[in-house]
C-alpha cells in the first residue's frame, strides 16, 4: 500500500478505533488497548519494529493494538483472537472512509515497547498503518492471490 500525504482528521481516526472497540471477544473481555499514532517522526521511527513494518514509515497514522501479556497459552491464543478481530473491523472501518491500511507485525518487542510505553505486562504483536491510498483505485480492485471457494469450502464435513 503506497500512501498520500493527505491526513486522516482525528474524529476518522476516532471512528476507526471505535469500531476496534466494538468488535466481539471472547466472554466480552475486552483485552485491549488501541495506542493511535499520528506524529510523522513516531512513525518513522515505529517503521523499524518489523521486518516488514516499513509501510509505518509513510503512513499518516497507525494504531498500536495492545493486549495482556497472558503466561497461560491457552490464553494467549483467545487474546489474539479477539485482536485479530478488532484490527479486522478497524481496516474494514477505514476502508469505508476511503482509508488503506496494512498490518505491521512486531519482530522488536523491546523497540515496539520503548516507543509505545506500554506497561510490562502488555504486549504488542501488531500495528495498523493507516492513509488515504496513493492511487484510490486500490478500492475497485479485488484481493490478490487467493484460494479459490471450491478449495476452501466444505459441506457437512471436511472431506466433501
Ligand atoms: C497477523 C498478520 C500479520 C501481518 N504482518 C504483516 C507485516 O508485518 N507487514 C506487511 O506488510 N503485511 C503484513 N500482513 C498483511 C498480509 O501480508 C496481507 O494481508 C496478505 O498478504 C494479503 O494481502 P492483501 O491484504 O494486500 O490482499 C499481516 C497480516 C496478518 C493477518
Amino acid at each position: 500500500m503506497r500512501f498520500s500525504e493527505r491526513t486522516i482528521p482525528p474524529e476518522e481516526l476516532d471512528r476507526i478505533v471505535d469500531a476496534a472497540r466494538l468488535a466481539p471477544s471472547s466472554k466480552n473481555e475486552q483485552r485491549w488497548a488501541f495506542v493511535v499514532c499520528t506524529d510523522r517522526d513516531h512513525l518513522r521511527e515505529l517503521a523499524h519494529v518489523g521486518d516488514y513494518a516499513g509501510h509505518l514509515g509513510s503512513a499518516t497514522a497507525a494504531i498500536a493494538i495492545v493486549t495482556p501479556n497472558a503466561a497461560d497459552a491457552e490464553e494467549r491464543e483467545s487474546i489474539a483472537f479477539d485482536a485479530g478481530q478488532a484490527t479486522e473491523n478497524a481496516m474494514l472501518a477505514a476502508w469505508e472512509l476511503g482509508i488503506g491500511s496494512s498490518h505491521a507485525s512486531v519482530y522488536d518487542e523491546v523497540l515496539a515497547r520503548e516507543l509505545l510505553a506500554y506497561p510490562g505486562d502488555m504486549r504488542c504483536d501488531v500495528l495498523i498503518s493507516l492513509g488515504y491510498p496513493a492511487d484510490p483505485a486500490i478500492f475497485e480492485r479485488p484481493p490478490r492471490d487467493r484460494r479459490p471457494l471450491g478449495e476452501v469450502r466444505h459441506h457437512e464435513r471436511y472431506d466433501q
